[in-house]
């Protein structure tokens, strides 16, 4: 697929509606007769998300920011040095590759690029699903697995793709895992994360492992850039638009990266950086401190594959907005027989209702909710009247708004942090928030409830500097745009 050299990477934050062209109301309770389960109302109270906790959350996330600068190990947030130390300026040119591994699809992509007057000539990109037993296989396994689809996309380069005569193709590599950096072009695995179990691979140098796999597959290329997809967005965006300063991903996992000011780093070793402001990964899906959890969450959570760990992530992400819903319903279903006496085997099964079926579920505003029984009935196997449907989107509704409000107060954490180092930087002028990911591209209302939650903390002055814009897939091209300005061969 090849993408006109026009078109525009960052676009803007469009309203949120359903295909119906219209939000869906939040239900009144008492009004439209759903009889409230002691369970839901439990669950609406301890999910609730008013103004002191988002203050709470947003200050604890710029508090636990500045001590994951102050120390390695300060707080939860790793506060990771990118070596990103320039963002893309539009004068970048030349054929560079990126390959984005962050869940269960990976990309590859190729991009001519032109200098600031031609800018992105052409794109190509292919995306591969990962097959589920490379999730839980070696780091071999997956990493052959990886180059092998490289090396095959490689070889269809032609068109208006063209690699001077001598020069060895770059790649740009977006792998969306904690890595503690260790330059450009290297970095250590600290964990896998959004369920990803491949033994042997925590504690390597991931570029060391893609080059491997690359020389079995006789593939010539040479990693420029290692970059975590928050990074990528941040460079994506910016190529753009001069006022890109924040960039979070909310699809299967979360994360967010920022521009931070050298001198505000105290834990950097020395100052062998030599340019003033540096890209920071907070790897905030980290980020515990004061979030309204419930009895779900943590159970949810006790059976994870990473207990203890990626707490926000657990909240607020596509991986796990599905599963906290399938929990509640299972109670109310064993408690209250909201879908009658029988509950089907395949009701227990975690994570067999997903994100997307929350949301199919959501745009669904006819008078009997059919399209809301028909998904109840397809993932967890059950029969629904009126009632209980109504119910299940007052469940769906209660944790997409935590969510959403979190991520929110999250996003006003990071702009907070850096508002107080350089007074007037942030919020006294237009800034932008690049955003990617699958939740926040496709889900109306966690959207509009994130946005919600920005405004009420920001006032409507100030929050009318803060852009939240989509960068649709800015991570792949920043990647390749980082691997141009980190060429060998300069640019
Ligand atoms: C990873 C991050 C990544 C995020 C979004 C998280 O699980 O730890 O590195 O940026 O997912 O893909």
């Amino acid at each position: 697929m090849s993408i006109a050299a026009t078109s525009t990477i960052v676009g803007s934050f469009s309203p949120t509606r359903s295909p119906t062209g219209r939000l869906r109301p939040r239900m009144a309770l008492r009004s439209s007769g759903i009889s409230v389960t002691p369970i839901l109302a439990d669950l609406q109270k301890n999910c609730a998300t008013p103004l002191p906790v988002l203050r709470h959350v947003a200050d604890a996330m710029a508090a636990d920011m500045r001590a994951g600068l102050a120390v390695e190990g300060g707080s939860d947030l790793k506060m990771i040095l990118s070596y990103v130390n320039s963002l893309p300026t539009g004068n970048e040119k030349g054929l560079f590759y990126a390959l984005d591994l962050g869940g269960t699809n990976f990309r590859v992509l190729r991009v001519q690029l032109g200098g600031k007057e031609e800018r992105v000539i052409d794109t190509e990109f292919e995306q591969v699903s990962i097959p589920e037993e490379l999730m839980f296989g070696t780091s071999e396994e997956l990493f052959d697995f990886i180059a092998s689809r490289l090396a095959r996309f490689v070889e269809k380069e032609g068109g208006r793709f063209c690699l001077p005569h001598g020069r060895k193709r770059e790649i740009g590599f977006t792998f969306s895992f904690p890595v503690k950096q260790t330059s450009i072009d290297s970095g250590i695995l600290i964990k896998w994360t959004k369920g990803f179990a491949v033994s042997g691979t925590a504690g390597k140098d991931v570029v060391a492992c893609l080059n491997e796999a690359m020389e079995r597959q006789e593939l010539n290329m040479r990693v420029s850039a290692l970059v975590n997809d928050t990074v990528g967005t941040l460079a994506g965006a910016r190529y753009w638009d001069d006022d890109a300063m924040v960039a979070v991903i909310l699809g299967t996992g979360t994360n967010a990266c920022y521009v931070e000011r050298m001198d505000a780093i105290p834990k950097l070793p020395d100052q062998t950086l030599n340019s003033r402001r540096t890209i920071i990964n907070t790897e905030w899906g980290a980020f515990s401190n004061g979030l309204p959890l419930t009895e779900f969450d943590r159970d949810m959570d006790a059976a994870s594959i990473n207990p203890g760990e990626q707490i926000f992530e657990k909240t607020i992400s596509g991986m796990y907005l599905g599963e906290i819903v399938r929990r509640i319903l299972y109670k109310m279903a064993k408690a209250d027989d909201l879908f009658g006496d029988a509950i089907p085997e395949k009701f227990s099964k975690p994570f067999i209702l997903r994100t997307p079926d929350l949301c199919a579920m959501q745009q669904d505003s006819s008078d009997d909710l059919e399209a809301v029984g028909l998904i109840l009935n397809n993932t967890i196997g059950v029969a629904s009247n009126l009632n209980a449907r109504k119910v299940v989107l007052e469940v769906c509704d209660t944790i997409v708004k935590r969510g959403g409000r979190l991520a929110g107060a999250g996003i006003v954490g990071i702009l907070q942090k850096m508002e107080e180092d350089s007074k007037g930087v942030v919020f006294g002028k237009r800034t932008v928030v690049a955003m990617d990911g699958g939740l926040y591209e496709h889900y109306p209302q966690y959207r509009s409830y994130l946005q919600d939650a920005v405004t009420e903390l920001l006032g409507s002055e100030i929050s009318k500097n803060v852009i939240i814009e989509h960068s649709k897939d800015g991570s792949g091209i920043g990647a390749a745009l980082l691997a141009a300005s980190n060429s060998k061969y300069g640019h």
